[in-house]
C-alpha cells in the first residue's frame, strides 16, 4: 500500500488497523468471510475505470475489447459451477440483485410472499421498511413455534389463499435446509415465480454441502461475499431463456448502469476457487464445524433455534440464560468474538435489542480451524455470557481472560488474504 500511505496516511493507517482488527478476531459473523489474496488483487484493478453498460458484444461504450472476455469468463464459470443455462453477474449486491427480480416479473402493488424477517427471512423479501414492502403487497410465512422451522402446508395454505406472484424462499438467518422441491410444488400450483436467494449459502450449495435449488426454483439470486469466498456482488442465475431474459432487462437497464468490473473479475476468480476439490472440503468443513459448536453450546444450556443446524449458521436465544443479545454481543466483541445480534422467531424484544445471537462457521473454517477450536469458541461464549449474567464486574474479569486466549488462538490460524 505504498501508493496509499503517501498520498492519504490517514486511510492507510485506518485499513492497516481494520485489517489487525480482522487478524486478531475470531469472525462468527455468518454472513462474512475472509476472501483469498487472489480475489482481493483483482478488486483493486484498473478495471475500475472501465465503464460498461449492457452486456458482451452489445454495449453502449467501445474499448470493451478486454472486459468483455471478463464478464464472459464470470458468467461461464458460474454456469458451470450451478448447473444452469445463465447467468448475470452485474447485480452490485444482494439487495439491487433482488429489486431486479420484482422489476422482472411483477409490477408495483403485486403480491410477493417472503419468510418474515423476525423469522429469518431478508428485508428485500417484503419486508414492511424495505422498497419490496412499500411497493409491493407482502405475504409471510414464518416457523413453527415447537419446531423453530419453517412449516410447508402453513406455506402453501398462505401461497393458495394470497395467490402470491412471486415467492421467494431462503433467507438471511436460517439455520436449516431448505426445502426447494416442496416450495417449487406451491409455487407451480399458485403459479408464482419461484426465486431461490441463496445468498447465505451459495458456497454450501456451490461445494455440494447444500442441496441445490437449481431444477427447482425459476430463479435463483445470491451475493458472492458469504460462504461462496468472493468479493461484494451478486448473482442472478436461471434456467429459461425467457427469466432469464426478463433478468437482464431489469439489472440493465432497468436497475443498474455500468457494472464495476473490478468486482467481476473478483467474482469470476472466486467463482474458479470454488470449482475446487479444496473448497469442496472446505464446504464440508463449513457445516461439520458449525454442527461440533452447536452441540458444545447446546450441551451448555443454550437455547438453539430449531435445535441446532444443517448448514453454517447458528441462531440462539439468550431468554434462559438472563441477558438480551445486544449486551451479550458487545461483551463477546470486547473478548475478541464478533458476533452480531438477532431477533429470534416470536422474540418479544425489539430488532435493535432482540434476544438472540446469529453466528457462523464460514469465516472461522477459512482459517483452517476444525472442530476443536469450535469446541473451545462455544466454551468461551459460555463463560463470557454466563459471567455478563453475573454483572460487570465478574464480566471485565472473564472477557480479560478469554481475550488473551483469543489472540492466542488466532495467531495460530492466519486468516486468508490478510
Ligand atoms: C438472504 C440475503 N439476501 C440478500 C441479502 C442482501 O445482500 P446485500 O447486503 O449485499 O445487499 C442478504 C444480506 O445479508 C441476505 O442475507
Amino acid at each position: 500500500m505504498s501508493s496509499l500511505s503517501s498520498v492519504d496516511p490517514q486511510i492507510a493507517e485506518l485499513v492497516r488497523a481494520e485489517e489487525r482488527r480482522q487478524a486478531d478476531t475470531v469472525k462468527l459473523i455468518a454472513s462474512e468471510n475472509y476472501v483469498s489474496k487472489a480475489v482481493l488483487e483483482a478488486t483493486g484493478t484498473v478495471l475500475t475505470n472501465k465503464y460498461s453498460e449492457g452486456y458482451a458484444s452489445k454495449r453502449y461504450y467501445e474499448g470493451q475489447q478486454v472486459i468483455d472476455q471478463i464478464e464472459t469468463l464470470a458468467i461461464e464459470r458460474a454456469k458451470a459451477l450451478f448447473g444452469v443455462n445463465h447467468a448475470n453477474v452485474q447485480p452490485y449486491s444482494g439487495s439491487p440483485a433482488n429489486l431486479a427480480i420484482y422489476m422482472a416479473f411483477l409490477n408495483p402493488g403485486d403480491t410477493v410472499m417472503g419468510m418474515g424477517l423476525p423469522f429469518g427471512g431478508h428485508l428485500t423479501h417484503g419486508w414492511s421498511v424495505s422498497a419490496t414492502g412499500k411497493w409491493f403487497t407482502p405475504v409471510r410465512y414464518g416457523v413453527r413455534k415447537d419446531t423453530g422451522r419453517v412449516d410447508m402446508d402453513e406455506v402453501r395454505e398462505i401461497a393458495l389463499r394470497e395467490r402470491p406472484k412471486l415467492i421467494f424462499c431462503g433467507g438471511t438467518a436460517i439455520p436449516r435446509t431448505i426445502d426447494f422441491p416442496a416450495f417449487a410444488e406451491i409455487a407451480r400450483e399458485v403459479g408464482a415465480v419461484l426465486a431461490a436467494d441463496i445468498a447465505h449459502i451459495a458456497g454450501l450449495v456451490a461445494g455440494g454441502a447444500h442441496p441445490s435449488p437449481v431444477g427447482h426454483a425459476d430463479v435463483i439470486s445470491t451475493t458472492t461475499h458469504k460462504t461462496l469466498r468472493g468479493p461484494r456482488g451478486a448473482m442472478l442465475m436461471a434456467t429459461s431463456d425467457e427469466h432469464a431474459t426478463a433478468l437482464n432487462k431489469a439489472v440493465f437497464p432497468g436497475l443498474q448502469g455500468g457494472p464495476h468490473n473490478h468486482t467481476t473479475a473478483a467474482i469470476a476468480v472466486a467463482l474458479k476457487e470454488a470449482a475446487t476439490d479444496e473448497f469442496r472440503a472446505y464446504a464440508r468443513q463449513v457445516v461439520v464445524n458449525a454442527q461440533a459448536l452447536a452441540e458444545e453450546l447446546s450441551s451448555r444450556g443454550f437455547d438453539l433455534v430449531s435445535g441446532g443446524t444443517d448448514n453454517h449458521l447458528i441462531l440462539f436465544d439468550l431468554t434462559p440464560k438472563g441477558i438480551g443479545g445486544k449486551p451479550a454481543a458487545q461483551a463477546l466483541d470486547r473478548a475478541g468474538l464478533e458476533t452480531n445480534y438477532n431477533t429470534v422467531p416470536f422474540d418479544p424484544r425489539k430488532p435493535f435489542d432482540p434476544s438472540g445471537i446469529r453466528i457462523g462457521t464460514a469465516g472461522v473454517t477459512s482459517r483452517g480451524m476444525g472442530v476443536t477450536e469450535m469446541r473451545q469458541i462455544g466454551a468461551w461464549i459460555d463463560q463470557v455470557v454466563t459471567a455478563l449474567a453475573k454483572g460487570e464486574d465478574e464480566a471485565e474479569h472473564v472477557i480479560g481472560r478469554v481475550h488473551a486466549e483469543v489472540l492466542e488462538l488466532t495467531s495460530q490460524f492466519p486468516a486468508p488474504g490478510l
